[in-house]
């Protein structure tokens, strides 16, 4: 196990009926401005009951913001929050709305170009408005980490920062909020909350079996559950362990002492910058490809998974290995993923502004061992198609 430093500062707030409790967690007085996306918290009874909990602050309201949110629709937030004088934000949504409103609350207080932030993988951010989260989508663990992701339309570039500035000082967990996601949401979702696991557990041997045993508890809870969210929308069971499952798979908790793999994250990123695709289909696309390109490299992880995850009862492991390769894209096609470039219209003519994309943002040395090139993703597209 690597040595390691851990903490983390989100209060979580978990359950039916807890968006009452915002009452307690925003100062009287403050000057809050709240943020949401396309207008899903209008239709589900979402945005009346955050209202209803903030009479005791003076609010203000900012929607809009996109999935995959752009970092020139959040200048407009910042301009409100400097014209207002906004003291707390508070994001209302999925990790976009909350990753959106990370950044709009670090570039308020940011003097320079607001780009900067981004640029510098946040290193630019040395203050931020006090964040906190209403939760309504169970996928990126945005609510309880200091990562933002940001677009720049105009460029196709998303990439992200990280920030303690903007760690959410609390973040309201309440599974009945999910129960309005509509079927390729929950699929996304749970594809993104199982990959984080994987990227931080498909590596090599670390002798690190808590953090193992963790991941695996996390996996096979979202094997188990991800399938009923969508056969059972309003299993509240269902969509509390999915929530926290989806929590937990990246918070800094499994990355402690432990090899991170992150390439299916750094080359998806890429791959919605400039063909939007959704976050989850980026990942379901690229980890069975990643897998396949390293198995030599990754099969010790691949067997322990495949065994404690999967119960595959082969005994070499080059095909258990594989079969968890196999068993991972079946699960992806379940929850209504496709996990192939061309079931979004793409072909091999992406590859050339993929690889140009990463050379542009230095991603140059991806995976666990630092040894996935711009030239090796190419290869993994082509595995993809
Ligand atoms: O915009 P609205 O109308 O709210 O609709 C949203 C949006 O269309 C809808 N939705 C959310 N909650 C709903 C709902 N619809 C009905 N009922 C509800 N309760 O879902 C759509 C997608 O929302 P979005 O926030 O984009 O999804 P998600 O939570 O998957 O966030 C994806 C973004 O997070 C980034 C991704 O790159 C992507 O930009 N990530 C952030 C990370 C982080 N901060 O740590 C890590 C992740 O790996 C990821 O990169
Ligand atoms: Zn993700």
């Amino acid at each position: 196990m690597n040595n390691f430093e851990f903490w983390n500062t989100t209060k979580i707030i978990f359950g039916a009926g807890q968006i009452a409790s915002l009452r307690e967690q925003i100062p009287a007085g403050a000057r809050v401005l709240i943020t949401y996306g396309g207008g899903s918290i209008k239709q589900n009874g979402i945005f009346e009951q955050v209202t209803a909990a903030l009479e005791h602050v003076t609010w203000f309201e900012f929607g809009g913001i996109e999935a995959n949110p752009h970092f020139e629709t959040c200048l407009k937030a910042v301009d409100l929050a400097q014209s207002e004088q906004i003291d707390f934000m508070l994001a209302v949504g999925g990790g976009s709305v909350i990753d959106a409103t990370k950044f709009i609350a670090a570039a308020t207080k940011h003097s320079g170009d607001p780009w900067d932030i981004i640029e510098t993988f946040g290193a630019a951010v040395s203050d931020a408005l006090p964040v906190g989260c209403v939760l309504t989508l169970a996928a990126t663990g945005s609510e309880m980490n200091p990562t933002s992701v940001v677009t720049r339309a105009a460029t196709h570039d998303k990439l992200f920062f990280n920030s303690e500035y903007v760690r959410p000082r609390f973040s309201i967990l309440d599974p009945e909020t999910t129960y309005s996601l509509p079927p390729r949401q929950v699929g996304n979702g749970v594809v993104d909350s199982f990959v984080h696991v994987l990227e931080q557990y498909v590596t090599y041997p670390a002798q690190a079996k808590v953090q193992d045993r963790f991941a695996e508890g996390l996996l096979s809870t979202i094997i188990e559950d991800g399938p009923k969210a969508l056969s059972e929308p309003h299993n509240y069971d269902v969509r509390a362990n999915l929530m926290w499952s989806a929590t937990m798979a990246l918070n800094g908790l499994l990355a402690t002492g432990t090899p991170g793999d992150w390439a299916s994250h750094l080359i998806g990123q890429e791959l919605t910058g400039l063909y939007g695709l959704d976050h989850g289909q980026t990942l379901a696309i690229l980890i069975p490809a990643i897998w396949t390109y390293k198995l030599e490299q990754k099969q010790a992880k691949l067997v322990q998974y495949g065994q404690r995850v999967w119960h595959i009862q082969e005994t070499e492991p080059e095909k258990i290995a594989q079969q968890a390769i196999l068993l991972t894209r079946q699960f992806f096609e379940t929850m209504g993923v496709k996990t192939r470039l061309s079931d979004y219209g793409l072909d091999e003519s992406v590859i050339p502004a993929v690889v140009a994309k990463l050379n542009e943002h230095q991603f140059t040395q991806l995976g666990e061992h630092g040894d996935i090139t711009p030239e090796d993703a190419a290869n993994i597209l082509k595995l993809a198609l």
